[in-house]
Parts: structure tokens; sequence; C-alpha cells
């Protein structure tokens, strides 16, 4: 077992009632009129409740050995907040396949698959890949949350979703990672599945925005793919300074509180109640 050490005490993790209304007025490309741009959250989305539902499983197996209170308690309100991200990603998947987008084949794909794996995957290794998605969903979500001009873009209507599900993916970064730690605990189980991962990340994100943008008749839009990947890979982009952050999962005494930045949560929470113009209720 590698030891890695917690900075800090965990994050409480409170599920937050949240009930979106995706109405057909919602335009379909939601992010500034980008065609390419919302296609890339839309590809995003389709592989949330899937890859949620896989974490969740590959973390229940352990449920009933995790010997840390505190942990346990954790690991109920984690997975509360990602059965509750699943349902509200569902609602935003149903509306842009009423727009004509082949979401649901995406999905029932990426369903097939992703329980494939599950039956093939030893537990072990199930629950190394459930830290690596963790991982990826905790970066982007703390790169959203510490430059929020991001999402400024996206209609009023759409960026509370991903302002919230940002919000509890940072505070529930370190839970499916600690309870690998204490059942599991092998290195290079993680380190080796986290490879695998990114792979399998890579390409199932550009397969599906392919396949996103060729159903959308996009696909001569140089503008608009130009612009996608400014947004990428540019400065400010949603990838950049990301690369140090991956690369310090393959550290042995990776932790995922490691330079947690609880303010940008709180500051998160903040303009969330904004754009709810209400408070945000707790469960
Ligand atoms: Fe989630
Ligand atoms: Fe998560």
């Amino acid at each position: 077992m590698t030891a890695t050490t917690r900075p800090g005490g965990m994050p409480a993790i409170q599920p937050r009632r949240m009930d979106f209304v995706f109405d057909d007025a919602i335009p379909c490309y939601w992010f500034d009129g980008e065609p390419c741009m919302t296609l890339l959250f839309t590809a995003l989305s389709s592989s949330f409740p899937d890859g949620e539902r896989f974490i969740m499983k590959a973390v229940r197996h352990y449920q009933g050995r995790i010997v840390d209170p505190g942990l346990q308690a954790a690991l109920r309100g984690f997975i509360d907040q990602e059965a509750r991200h699943g349902r509200q990603h569902e609602g935003l998947n149903a509306l842009m396949a009423r727009k004509g987008l082949p979401v649901r084949q995406m999905t029932a794909f990426i369903r097939h698959y992703l329980e494939t794996q599950y039956r093939l995957y030893p537990p072990a290794m199930r629950l190394a890949k459930a830290c690596a998605l963790e991982h990826f969903t905790a970066l982007f979500a703390d790169r959203i949350l510490g430059h929020p001009a991001l999402i400024d873009g996206f209609d009023t209507r759409m960026r509370p979703l991903w302002l919230w599900h940002a919000i509890e993916e940072s505070e529930h970064k370190s839970v499916v990672f600690e309870v690998y730690q204490e059942r599991v605990g092998s290195y290079w189980l993680r380190a080796s599945t986290m490879m695998l991962t990114t792979l399998e990340f890579a390409a199932f994100m550009v397969v599906q925005q392919l396949q996103l943008v060729v159903a959308a008749g996009e696909l001569g839009n140089i503008r608009s793919l130009a612009r996608a990947v400014r947004y990428l890979v540019g400065r400010e982009g949603l990838l950049e300074g990301l690369g140090a952050g991956y690369l310090a999962y393959y550290r042995r005494d990776f932790h995922p509180l490691q330079g947690d930045l609880p303010q940008y949560r709180e500051q998160g929470l903040r303009r969330l109640g904004q754009l709810l113009g209400r408070p945000v209720d707790v469960v």
C-alpha cells in the first residue's frame, strides 16, 4: 500500500436539490450560438449519466467494508450527489436529442461499452478506473470554478447545471480515491488504469465530437471548429494548466486535496445562488 497524505480535512459532501427545466425554447447551440463548442459539452454531458453509474457501482462494491466512519458518511453524500447529476444531465441529453442530435444512440453505445467493461474488470480495477474518471472531472471542475468566464457564454438557463456539477465534483474529488487507498491501495494499478482511461477518454471525446458535428452538418464550419480549438487549447482555454494537475496523479504521494482551493467552491456557490435567484438548498 502506498502512503498518501490528506492535506487538511475532507470537505463536507452536501447533495443539493436541483430541478432544471430544459425546455425547447433553449437554442440548440446554447454556448454562444456556437455549434462546435456546444457540441463539445453535449459530448461530455452524454457520457455523464452512464459514467457516473459506473463509478457509483464500482465504489458501492466496497461500501460495506469501509472502516473509517467519516469516509462512510462522505461516500453516502457522494453517491447521492452523483445520482442527482446523472438525472439532471439526462434532462439535458433529452433536450439535445429533441434538437435532432444522435445523443440516444451515443448514450446507448456508452452504456453497453461500460456495462461490458464492468463485467470484465476485476473490482479493484473498476475502482481504479472510477478514481481516474473522478480525477478528470475534478480537473475540469476546478478549472471552471477558478475561471468562471469559461462558461459565461452559456445560455443563462444552462449555466447553473454546469456550475452546480462543477462545485460538487470539486467537493467530492477525494472520496473515491480514499476508498481506493483504504481497500485497494496499489500504486501500479492506479497509475496504469489512469493511462488506459486517458486513452479511452480521449478516443471517446474525439469520436463523439465528430459524430455530433457530422450529424449537425457542421463539419465544414471551419470558423466554428477553429473557435472550439481555441477555446480548448488557446490562451485562457479550458485545458490551460491542466497538464500539471493531470501528471500529479502519477506521483506516489498524490492526494486529490493537495492544492485544493475551497474558496473557488464558495465563490461558485454564491454565483450559483445569483443565477438561480434563490439560496442553494442542501438536501
Ligand atoms: Fe458528477
Ligand atoms: Fe464525481
